[in-house]
């Protein structure tokens, strides 16, 4: 294999964005880490999720989530950190759980690449008709669980998106 960088197949950058980044984005981190490791493709798409608050940095995510998500076989393990700037570069694809997200996403984005990388999670859920991922926080345990319903929905469509942005045959 040749040491130039250029020869490297690309790999695709993706970031979930929600308010804390204790509950819903690193869930999707972790349902999402699930599907690119079952597709064989852990080297070609990162991952990675961002709070648009400070609140819980280097925390680990919501113990009410992580156990939501370990009944459906995810094992959630990032760090709580915030939005950067830079996250504007890094990233190719910034999904946001709802439209206080994206709205607060703007103050970190100097340059303006806000309106061309981020989007709506909801986008790519394809069975249900929520346009934002409720924020689970302050409800019970259900909430949790439709939070990971609509994250597999959603996720399962958003590996096929970045499989034909890699051009690669989708799964
Ligand atoms: P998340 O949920 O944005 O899905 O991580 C929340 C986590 C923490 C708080 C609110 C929402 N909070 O108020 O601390």
């Amino acid at each position: 294999m040749s040491d130039n960088p250029a020869s490297q197949p690309r790999r695709f950058h993706l970031l979930f964005v929600c308010l804390g980044n204790i509950c819903r984005s690193p869930a999707a981190e972790g349902v999402m880490r699930q599907l690119v490791e079952q597709a064989g493709l852990t080297d070609r798409i990162r991952i990675d999720s961002a709070g648009t608050a400070n609140w819980h940095t280097g925390k680990p995510a919501d113990q009410r989530m992580r156990e939501a998500a370990a009944e459906r076989g995810y094992d959630l393990a990032s760090l709580a950190r915030q939005v950067a700037p830079s996250d504007f570069q890094t990233f190719d694809l910034i999904l946001t759980m709802d439209n206080q997200n994206m709205h607060d996403l703007g103050q970190f984005d100097p340059a303006r690449q806000h309106e061309a990388k981020a989007r709506l999670f909801c986008e790519f859920c394809t069975q249900h008709k929520e346009t934002q991922v409720p924020d689970p926080y302050y409800g019970g345990y259900a909430g949790f669980h439709h939070v990971i319903d609509l994250l597999e929905d959603g996720c399962r469509n958003l590996l096929r998106h970045i499989q034909r942005e890699l051009d690669l045959p989708t799964t």
